[in-house]
């Protein structure tokens, strides 16, 4: 960075040709108030539970991409092997295994979604849930012609919508919210009406980390007898959701972020009580059916969530997030929010100290209560520090164009942790040409 760009520190004293390194604010002192924010966490102790990175990590600010394995699910993961399937085989189908996307389900609702047990499913990945779960509700809403959805939106889901439109000859009605917010109530109420068949949005958005206000969203989308499906990724886990009390239709989410299933664990998705005998999803497979091991002619689809399945659970997907959801019950989800929002505020405030003189912004919501468990970043140069910041164990995500997406997973992430990562920023920041 030319000395003309470097940041002074209030302490130093600017020369002609810039500030030098001994005047720039490297929030060193900042270690100390990190720590004592660590000290007085409530919640600190838990991330022991977790399994620790490679010696040479220093801050892991991508749990909202991929939780961290807890101690607790390597000795599941070993007693499934030599407990259940090596000892019982395929009789472990009977034993729990068949009815668990079921079951599992209905914990991971009580316990993060707010869903009374019978509306919640774990089963496939994000992107074939939430297509099922969007076909269906289209066939549900015959006559309506409009899908309305977001341009910040997930890439999955602006792109399986498209496939949904060129199916069902629906036409795509897009929101351009500001990219450093989110979807307001007021966009959806400009766009929405008796043409509207289903809306879909995020709760959190991927990029900015905007919170949209899902029971606002959702009573509008219902005067104008619309569906709507919420995609719950970067919340589930980390933000409380009251899909039941806010009256919401339809929701899916991953379990490999904030609930950390491990790569690849399944997606859940949530069916309001009151839709499931009206909605018929597509994907009709041997699962969904009243009576799977009948194997007999046509599809008739079960009573409940069940029918939302469509092939084999994914059982050995399913084991990790069990700790999660212990682990989150026993912090309580109201605390691991609170935690959250420490974590976030403090990295806007070492943000705006220690990389706003480097041109840093945050692009994404500054009041709290609108943020969801991320922050964003933006530079342009983010993209070239991206491989230097792994090399020196730090690991944020990096969002097109320009975004450093900070994670904060709440039960695994410390102050100092976080301290440690921005600094390092700062300082590839500081050594740019
Ligand atoms: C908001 C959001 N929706 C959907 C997905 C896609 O999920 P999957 O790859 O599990 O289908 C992701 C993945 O990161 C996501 O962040």
């Amino acid at each position: 960075m030319t000395p003309s760009t470097r940041p002074t520190a209030s302490t130093g004293t600017e020369t002609s040709t810039g500030a030098t390194a001994s005047t720039i604010d490297d929030g060193t002192d900042l270690l100390s108030r990190a720590a004592a924010l660590d000290a007085a966490d409530p919640l600190a102790a838990l991330r022991e539970r977790f399994v620790p990175g490679d010696g040479d990590l220093v801050a892991y600010l991508d749990g909202n991409s991929l939780g961290r394995p807890l101690l607790a699910t390597r000795e599941r993961l070993s007693r499934f092997v030599d407990e259940v399937w090596a000892p019982r085989l395929i009789r472990g189908w009977d034993e729990g295994w068949m009815d668990s996307p079921l079951t599992l389900g209905d914990t991971l609702g009580r316990l993060t979604l707010g869903a009374a047990p019978g509306q919640t499913v774990v089963a496939d990945s994000t992107t074939v849930m939430l297509y099922k779960l969007a076909r269906a509700a289209l066939s549900a809403r015959p006559g309506r012609t409009e899908i309305v959805l977001d341009s910040e939106n997930f890439p999955t889901d602006r792109y399986v919508l498209e496939g949904v439109a060129a199916e069902t000859g629906t036409r795509l009605v897009w929101i351009d919210p500001d990219p450093s917010a989110g979807v307001t109530a007021d966009q959806v109420a400009a766009v929405t009406g008796p043409q509207t068949a289903l809306v879909v949005l995020s709760h959190v958005a991927f990029k900015s980390g905007y919170l949209a206000d899902v029971p606002a969203i959702t009573d509008i989308v219902h005067r104008d007898g619309a569906l709507v499906l919420w995609d719950l990724c970067h919340s589930a886990g980390v933000v409380p959701v009251e899909l039941d009390d806010w009256d919401v239709d339809l929701a899916v989410g991953c379990t490999y972020k904030y609930l950390n299933g491990g790569p690849g664990s399944p997606a859940f998705g949530y069916v309001a009580r009151r839709l499931q005998g009206e909605l018929r999803q597509p994907v009709q497979g041997w699962m969904g059916h009243a009576e799977p091991f009948t194997m007999g002619p046509g599809y008739r689809p079960a009573e409940g969530m069940r029918r939302f399945i469509s092939g084999t659970p994914p059982v050995v997907g399913m084991l990790a997030m069990r700790d999660m959801l212990e682990l989150i019950e026993e912090a309580g989800l109201d605390a691991v929010r609170a935690k959250s929002l420490a974590l976030t505020s403090y990295v806007v405030e070492v943000a705006d100290r220690i990389l706003a003189p480097y041109g840093v912004e945050v692009s994404g919501p500054r009041e709290p209560e609108r943020r969801g468990g991320h922050v964003m970043l933006s530079h342009p140069a983010f993209r070239e520090l991206m491989p230097r910041l792994w090399e020196r164990g730090v690991i944020p995500d990096f969002r097109p164009p320009q975004g450093l997406r900070v994670g904060l997973s709440p039960l695994s992430t410390s102050f100092t942790e976080v301290t440690l990562g921005l600094r390092e920023v700062a300082g590839l920041l500081g050594d740019l040409p």
